[in-house]
């Protein structure tokens, strides 16, 4: 116990610790110093603030077939959509009106839209509504392209690296995937000026302890202003099908290492943590997360954005998710502000 003490009050002071000390961080079930000392960072860093970002999942078609998403190119079981540019700029307008001043566009990789129409929509929500930041979330790409939806003014870029090691990589991702190329996507998109989120699934198949200190460790060298992470859920017309769900504690023990060793980032409490448990958002803020993601995507696609089963918040008007989100925030002991929520390096 009193191991774990020194550990977390190290890894507040200095930032760091060893493998080993990180292996033990990841597993303790008595979680309270480490929570504690969590929640002191965010506190110099962020106070009670938490930012908001308004999620629009505005395709599902995907090019790829990563065995744990369930909007993989293969799932034929998977009904299809796409939104228009006036469809997307509509749901940034509502969104405007609730008080979000991010917008992220996230979708598979769909070949439909190509460069030329990304930027169009991404200068049009700019020219909407100057005060608000632009994030795209829409997978690997070459550099130039990340640099032609830069200069139409996207201001973030989302893209989890899901896992540091090569062997693990291979098990989650088919052939045409590598982490060697989705490490070349972030980095570009670092050098290009992006404020860059990156992150993993927790409890992903064959993920071992080791795995997860590789992906700390890829962190510390990508250095990202945003880190999502949230447990891996099956998804029924998967390989992944019959897996265990990635485990409550490690994700917010994760959560809390995360925010002593990267203490100005933003990290989002996940919907995949709320579809874990009912309260797992809350249990992510009181763990050291800053950020929520509620869902703007208009309430008839939302079902069919469904990367795991059981998705939450698919039932919801984007009100009743910013209100419920609101409610859930002050439970917690914190509010929910009207801001772009700029990273504090
Ligand atoms: N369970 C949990 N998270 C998932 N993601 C994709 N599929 C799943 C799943 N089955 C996550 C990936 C991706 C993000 C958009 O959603 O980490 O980067
Ligand atoms: Fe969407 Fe609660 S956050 S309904």
């Amino acid at each position: 116990m009193n191991d774990i003490r020194k550990i977390a009050d190290k890894l507040y002071d200095t930032r760091s610790a060893s493998d080993e000390e990180l292996k033990t961080l990841i597993d303790i079930n008595d979680a309270e110093h480490l929570r504690e000392r969590a929640v002191e960072r965010r506190m110099e860093y962020y106070g009670t603030d938490v930012y908001t970002r308004g999620l629009i999942e505005f395709t599902n078609y995907c090019k790829n077939n990563c065995l744990y998403c369930g909007i993989r190119a293969a799932n034929s079981e998977q009904e299809r959509y796409r939104l228009t540019k006036d469809e997307i700029l509509s749901c940034c307008g509502d969104g405007y009106t609730l008080g979000f001043r991010t917008f992220v566009l996230q979708g598979g990789e769909d070949m439909h839209y190509t460069d030329e129409m990304i930027c169009d929509i991404v200068s049009s929500i700019k020219k909407n509504h100057p005060d608000c930041a632009v994030t795209l979330s829409i997978g690997e790409k070459s550099r130039e392209s990340y640099q032609a939806y830069f200069d139409a003014g996207a201001d973030r870029y989302l893209l989890r690296h899901e896992t540091a090691d090569e062997e693990h990589y291979k098990k989650l991702h088919p052939k045409s995937m590598s982490l060697e190329n989705r490490k070349r996507c972030l980095f570009d998109l670092k050098d290009i000026g992006y404020q860059v989120g990156s992150g993993f699934m927790v409890g992903s198949p064959y993920q071992t302890l080791d795995d997860l200190v590789s992906d700390l460790r890829f962190l510390q060298k990508l250095s990202p202003d945003m880190i999502g992470i949230g447990p891996f859920l099956p998804h029924e017309h998967t390989p992944f099908k019959d897996f265990e769900k990635g485990s409550l504690k490690r994700t917010l023990n994760l959560i809390s290492i995360l925010r002593l060793m990267f203490p100005y980032a933003l990290i989002p409490a996940t919907t995949a943590l709320g579809t874990l448990h009912p309260l797992g958002r809350e249990m992510g803020i009181k763990a050291g997360a800053n950020v929520v993601m509620p869902n703007l995507s208009p309430t008839g696609v939302r079902k069919l954005y469904s990367l795991y089963d059981n998705k939450i918040c698919t039932g919801e008007e984007a009100a009743e998710c910013r209100g419920c989100l609101d409610r859930r925030v002050k439970s917690a002991g914190y509010n929910l502000t009207v801001d772009v929520g700029n990273v504090k390096r």
